[in-house]
């Protein structure tokens, strides 16, 4: 049987095989990420270079020499690797444990192919049991708490985070997740909410899901019709 973190391991390291030369390579956060970024090291020479979603992850690279690119002149991103909180059968995540929503967000859209590695205790029925990380303009933070009361959500102001953009995380709590597309849609329209840690409208393409047992399992977006 393996433990929580043998798992994060499995489910990091499977990522490598999806990796082809040439590629540029979008990096996620975290510490699932953390093995990928290990695996992806020995592959430094045959990717054209990777892109981070965070400083942390920025630094990662860096301490591996793996090359490093800027998303304003890289062009098209060929795969996205990254972790989640939570991810439903459609693929649908809650992203933003670590902060770093963002920037994780803007990698996702720019690229081909969204690989996601999690543990099975990531794997859930709905989402909304993992309180929703929402990036705020710092001026707007009570603001936008309000409205999102309006949702019958119960924000909660993260202490002593400020994100790379310089920003502040509300975790929501109690949310009713139902729709997360049109969810995610509203909350991003709230004054002041750089974006929200609903990945629905890009979800992720592939699940490379680690279990217990020792096993993975591959989870197919395309398998399931919405
Ligand atoms: C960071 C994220 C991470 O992907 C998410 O928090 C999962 O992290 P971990 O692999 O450490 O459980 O969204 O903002």
């Amino acid at each position: 049987m393996l433990n929580l973190e043998q798992m994060k391991q499995l489910a990091g390291e499977s990522a490598i095989k999806y990796i082809e030369d040439g590629m540029i390579v979008g990096v996620g956060t975290g510490s699932t990420v953390k093995y990928f970024i290990e695996k992806l090291a020995t592959r430094k020479n045959d990717i054209k270079g990777a892109i981070p979603s965070s400083e942390q992850t920025a630094t990662l690279l860096k301490q591996y020499n793996i090359p490093i690119l800027d998303l304003n002149s890289s062009g098209i991103i060929d795969i996205y690797v990254d972790g989640a909180d939570e991810i439903n059968h459609y693929l649908e995540m809650i992203k933003g444990g670590g902060a770093a929503l963002t920037r994780e967000k803007i990698i996702a859209a720019c690229a081909r192919k969204f690989i996601c590695i999690a543990d099975e205790s990531k794997y859930v029925v709905k989402l909304g049991t993992f309180p929703l990380p929402v990036e705020v303009i710092p001026m707007a933070r009570s603001y936008v708490a309000r409205e999102i009361l309006k949702l019958d959500g119960a924000p909660d102001f993260r202490t002593g985070v400020v994100t790379d953009n310089g920003n502040v995380i509300l975790d929501i709590h109690n949310l009713d997740i139902t729709q997360p597309m049109d969810l995610e849609a509203k909350i991003n329209n709230i004054v002041g909410v750089v974006t929200n840690g609903l990945f629905a409208k890009r979800g992720a393409d592939v699940l490379l899901l680690a279990k217990k047992d020792g096993s993975l399992d591959v989870i197919n977006g395309e398998t399931y019709v919405k």
